[in-house]
């Protein structure tokens, strides 16, 4: 299997299976003299952690992540950063049935057909197990960014699970860490968990959207016209397992408006332009425009579930398939924090190449 690999100027491969004895990323590209230690990647880790909450799959992983190479004396050294998580807790007998059989909804079928094999145990390479490796090696970038760019915001909370949706007047970032579902409104956290209790109880999954806010990117990062920030962003959040739509500002709802609504006006401000509302959710042109980014995607509901769905076995016979096994009742929950670790690959990619082509040179306003 080739194109496991992400980015320009920083870049990392993942590597590892959902039941192998490990996985990992090497990250190359890390600019030398950034202070890095194991804990730092960590604490991202166990944002995404299995287990943390009746929430999410019981599967428990401890996701302890090892630099084994590109970090010395707490510093990096420029060289590749090697991270390794060993896999603790698999249990390849729950995956026998589909050995032979294709989930409805999961990439078992299409691995086959592209494949002629596949491991099958946890599901393999396809497993959302991989996005752990992205989330150290997205920690690595968050190191760097608070470096180089230490005003940079990335915020990653869910707007919608199934039929219950965020009500932004009550947006508050300080509940995002203090309720399992990374929901900016602790007043409607227990409604949420009700309803994905009753989900699960009815032996079915569901569906998510999720938003990244970017605050403090500076103007400027973005290479049109075949690496628009936007063009990456898409394709950084399109990468996610299970991931169906991205948008970015208004997004699709941008189809249904007029120039007149949709114009972010700009005045100036003290400090160079300023712009009177935000609905090209901060990139224009490809590229960012100061002001917030704001991206935006849909997650599938878990194909994995216990209600007989129709399917065929390899041999061809038809049957009806119970997928056992411990599953995520909603993707959406663990999908935050690895789109923030993607949000801040993104980031850094383009940071480091706009300094490779234009030195930070800008235009002048004013
Ligand atoms: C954080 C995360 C956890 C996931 N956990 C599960 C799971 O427990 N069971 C499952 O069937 N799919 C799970 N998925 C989704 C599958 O990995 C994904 O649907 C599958 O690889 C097929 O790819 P596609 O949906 O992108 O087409 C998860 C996805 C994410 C982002």
């Amino acid at each position: 299997m080739s194109f496991n690999t992400f980015g320009r100027e920083f870049r990392f491969t993942t590597w590892g299976e959902s039941h192998g004895p490990a996985l990992g990323a090497t990250v190359d590209g890390v600019p030398p003299g950034v202070p890095l230690d194991e804990a730092f990647i960590q604490g991202f880790l166990d944002r995404r952690r299995p287990g943390t909450s009746k929430h999410t799959t019981q599967r428990r992983e401890a996701d302890q992540v090892r630099i084994l190479s590109g970090v010395f004396e707490g510093r990096t050294t420029g060289t590749p950063v090697q991270l390794m998580i060993e896999n603790t807790d698999q249990r390849s007998k729950d995956y026998g049935d589909i050995a032979t059989s294709f989930r409805p909804g999961h990439a078992d079928l299409t691995y086959h057909l592209k494949y002629g094999l596949r491991d099958y145990r946890g599901g393999g390479r396809s497993s959302a197990r991989e996005t752990a490796a992205r989330v150290a090696a997205g920690g690595v970038a968050q190191a760097v960014l608070a470096h180089l760019l230490p005003q940079l915001r990335i915020t990653g909370y869910m707007v919608q699970m199934g039929a219950l949706h965020l009500d932004r007047s009550r947006f508050d970032p300080a509940a995002i860490a203090g309720n399992p579902f990374f929901l900016p409104d602790a007043t409607a956290a227990g409604e949420w968990s009700d309803y994905l209790d009753r989900i699960r109880k009815d032996q079915n999954s569901v569906g998510a959207a999720i938003e990244v806010l970017i605050q403090g990117c500076p103007p400027g990062l973005g290479a049109p016209v075949y690496a628009k920030l936007d063009t990456d962003l898409a394709a950084a959040m399109m990468s996610i397992n299970a991931v169906k739509g991205v948008e970015i500002g208004e997004g699709m709802a941008a189809a249904g408006l007029t120039g007149t609504d949709n114009a972010d006006e700009i005045r100036m401000g003290n400090d160079g332009p300023r712009f009177l509302s935000n609905h090209a959710g901060g990139i224009l042109g490809g590229i960012s425009s100061g002001q917030d980014i704001v991206v935006r995607f849909s997650v599938k509901p878990t194909s994995s579930i216990t209600t007989p769905r129709q399917s065929i076995r390899q041999n061809g016979e038809e049957i009806d398939l119970i997928t056992k096994g411990r599953h995520d009742p909603c993707v959406g929950i663990r999908a935050v924090p690895v789109a923030e670790a993607m949000a801040a690959c993104v980031i850094l990619d383009h940071l480091l190449m706009d300094r490779a082509q234009t030195g930070g040179v800008r235009g002048v306003i004013g």
